[in-house]
């Protein structure tokens, strides 16, 4: 049995990647699969904590956590309202959600038809926004907020050289980096990556299941949480 030690911390994981819609039958997402989300919010249920899980992924193929409150969302902008929403009662947030970056620039209400003969339409995008960075701005006291970074490239050099620009440009209080590519991270039972904390300490998390990843997660968080309180 996992140790007890979350009891009484309040929780909002997001997982799963967001899907944009194009018209009713046609959307853009990515890879994620919401497994490295639903291994946290399952471990720190375990752990004690109290957490809402606000996922992208309901009714698939991963079953709804034990003792977890799960909030269904689909698109970044419903992602965004759930947690910002759900972080006002909240000690720690972690993004671990694929936001998509863009979402096309309208949505059509009937499905988009090909006429003869017709060229293909560019497609228009706008930016999401930025809930990560909305969440660093917008935290309470005390509050610890904790981003994913999944980057592709060589583990050794650049895959952390882009973590760290990234800490440092959504200003969260942990990053977690996941190497991905070459059927790395995405859609996979293991995981393996870095923890980068805002303070510059960086230590390696070792490939191993997404729920031992998970729990080495919640051990920095505890970590940092504890050492906010002194
Ligand atoms: O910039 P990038 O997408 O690589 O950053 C990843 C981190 O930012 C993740 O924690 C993700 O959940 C979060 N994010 C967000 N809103 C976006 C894009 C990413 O909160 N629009």
């Amino acid at each position: 049995a996992l140790p007890r030690d979350l009891t009484g911390l309040r929780v909002v994981i997001s997982a799963g990647g967001t899907r944009e819609p194009l018209d009713p039958v046609r959307y853009l997402t990515n890879r994620s699969s919401g497994k490295q989300g639903y291994a946290l919010a399952r471990v720190a249920a375990q752990r004690g904590a109290q957490v809402t899980l606000v996922s992208t992924v309901t009714g698939g193929p991963l079953s709804d956590p034990a003792g977890v409150e799960v909030v269904p969302a689909s698109t970044a902008e419903q992602l965004r309202a759930a947690v910002l929403t759900a972080a006002e009662q909240a000690d720690v947030v972690v993004m671990a959600a694929a936001v998509a970056d863009f979402r096309p620039a309208e949505f059509v209400d009937h499905k988009i038809k090909k006429t003869e003969g017709s060229e293909p339409q560019p497609l228009e995008l706008r930016r999401n926004p930025d809930i990560l960075v909305e969440l660093v701005k917008g935290r309470r006291p005390g509050q610890l907020v904790v981003g994913f970074a999944a980057e592709t490239g060589d583990p050794g050099g650049d895959v952390l050289d882009h973590a760290r620009a990234k800490l440092a440009r959504k200003g969260c209080d942990l990053l977690v980096v996941n190497a991905v590519g070459d059927g790395k991270a995405f859609e996979v039972e293991h995981n393996q990556g870095w923890l980068l904390t805002a303070d510059g300490a960086e230590a390696p998390i070792p490939q191993g299941s997404k729920a031992r990843f998970a729990s080495t997660v919640w051990d920095a968080i505890l970590r940092l949480s504890s050492s906010d309180r002194l």
